[in-house]
């Protein structure tokens, strides 16, 4: 079978081949069978082509009439839901987003003081960040997951970027190795972060999948993973969830982590870390670190996509790193240049607001010490809430064994409620998630809890 990475002479990939080919057969189709494959409106356009003249849209048509509706997101979707719900006692668990008691989203106090910081200087610009993005955040963030004393930032094996959160780190590492890395088939936990395949696929890379969760004990099935990995060809990527696995909540150990380490150098599969939730899951910074911490040390290479979206509430600033650990420092210098080939035509350059941001918080030991103490409040607030709907269920005597709820980690609970008790939730109760039966635990507060147990209770008893 043709591989959709091999490229021709001309550095053209047999995939993008493929797009074009299908692009010109389409247009060549004959009147009658293309018209046919058109909604209404393109359909009377009387040539029967997708777009017959630049000007279509003066007489009525549109050139885009072809286009189909897309479908919502299948996370973000839910928010679109739950803001046309009139309800007053609507609850949105989908999104992961953090909210306070009052339900409110939050701003860190130290974010407040850090604005303020850089708004009161007036010596700061607003230039173009260079293609790799502040120097100073980029070595600040390699230092909070690899730590401050790592033997890869000291002997400068480190490769950091500064990209657009954590999706765009996980995009710009994807299109690094599908252009530089020899096997581009990347394994992915089942179940993950929905967007993760989209990201690896589209970046170029093609998605096989390990077991991970097991329903029955609701736990890891660290069985399945390692001989999922074993089977894996020698030099495959393998995704891993640094902290806070989304959607299951549920982490290897520490000892299993060990397993996973040996297995992958010795097979040599590359680690590819996704760490969305660093401090959100224990409400310590380096606990959290932990399973990275143990690859680096072996001195072996990984890629790290690193997000400040949840753990320093900068959602919308967009701000994260890409780091890639090499072998020697020669190795990352040419890393570092191939990475800048890959983001200048994508977006140039990334944003400097959230970048400075986080960069003043981590450089300065008084709003780092501030933004660890607020940091492990929310992670408390999250467990806190583990522990009130845990206790709640119990309470109304709700059929199941709901200790996965106190068990699991980070944002998410995955409840194990399937997709009909889901809707019947949304329908009766106007509680929304995720149709997997993901809840986002940092959306619940110390009023919503009963309203979530009752609908579970109900959902539980009554549609099954
Ligand atoms: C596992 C995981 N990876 C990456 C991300 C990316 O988030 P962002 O691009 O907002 O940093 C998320 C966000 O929900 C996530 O859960």
């Amino acid at each position: 079978m043709e591989d959709a990475n091999v490229r021709d002479s001309t550095g053209y990939r047999s995939a993008d081949r493929r797009l074009s080919t299908l692009g010109r057969h389409l247009g060549a189709l004959s009147p009658s069978s293309a018209a046919s494959r058109l909604p209404p409106m393109a359909s009377e356009n009387p040539t029967g082509t997708i777009a017959p003249s630049p000007t279509a849209g003066f007489y009525g048509g549109s050139v885009f009439a072809h286009v189909v509706q897309a479908p919502e997101d299948p996370i973000l979707g839910v928010t679109v839901a739950y803001n046309k719900d009139p309800s007053p006692v609507k609850v949105n668990l989908g999104v992961g987003a953090y909210r306070t008691e009052e339900g409110k989203p939050l701003v860190l106090n130290v974010v407040r003081r850090a604005e303020q910081m850089l708004v009161n200087d007036p010596s700061r610009v607003k230039e173009y960040l260079p293609i790799t993005g502040l120097a100073e955040f980029n070595k600040l963030s390699a230092k909070l997951i690899f730590g401050s004393d790592s033997p890869a930032i000291q002997e400068n094996r480190v490769a950091t970027v500064q990209c657009l959160s954590g999706t765009g780190s996980l995009r710009v590492g994807t299109e690094f190795l599908a252009r530089h890395y020899r096997e581009r088939t990347i394994y992915i936990p089942q179940p993950t972060w929905g967007n993760h395949p989209k990201v690896f696929t589209l970046g170029g890379l093609s998605v096989k999948t390990y077991r991970y969760y097991d329903p029955v004990t609701r736990g890891l099935n660290i069985q399945g993973l390692l001989e999922d990995l074993s089977s894996a060809p020698s030099g495959a990527i393998v995704l891993l969830h640094a902290c806070a696995h989304n959607p299951t909540g549920v982490d290897p150990t520490l000892d299993q982590w060990e397993q996973i380490r040996k297995l992958m150098r010795s097979k040599g599969l590359l680690p590819f870390f996704d760490s969305a939730y660093q401090g959100f899951a224990s409400g310590s910074l380096d606990a959290d670190a932990q399973s990275v911490r143990m690859f680096v040390a072996d001195g072996g290479e990984c890629l790290m996509a690193q997000s400040y979206a949840k753990n320093m509430g900068l959602y919308g600033e967009r701000v994260g790193a890409l780091s890639i650990v090499c072998r020697s420092a020669d190795v990352a210098v040419r890393v570092e240049s191939q990475l800048k080939l890959v983001i200048r035509p994508m977006y140039s350059n990334p944003p400097i607001h959230g970048a400075s941001i986080v960069a003043a918080i981590l450089k300065d030991r008084a709003l780092f010490h501030e933004w660890t103490v607020e940091l492990k409040a929310m992670a408390d607030r999250i467990i806190s809430m583990r522990q009130m709907l845990f206790d709640a269920l119990r309470a109304r005597g709700t059929p199941g064994d709901w200790s996965h709820i106190i068990k699991q980690i980070g944002m998410f609970t995955f409840t194990g409620l399937n997709s009909e008790q889901v809707a019947f939730m949304t329908k009766e109760y106007h509680i929304y998630m995720t149709s997997d039966g993901r809840i986002s635990m940092a959306g619940l507060s110390s009023k919503t809890v009963p309203h979530l147990a009752d609908a579970i209770h109900a959902a539980v008893t009554r549609t099954n």
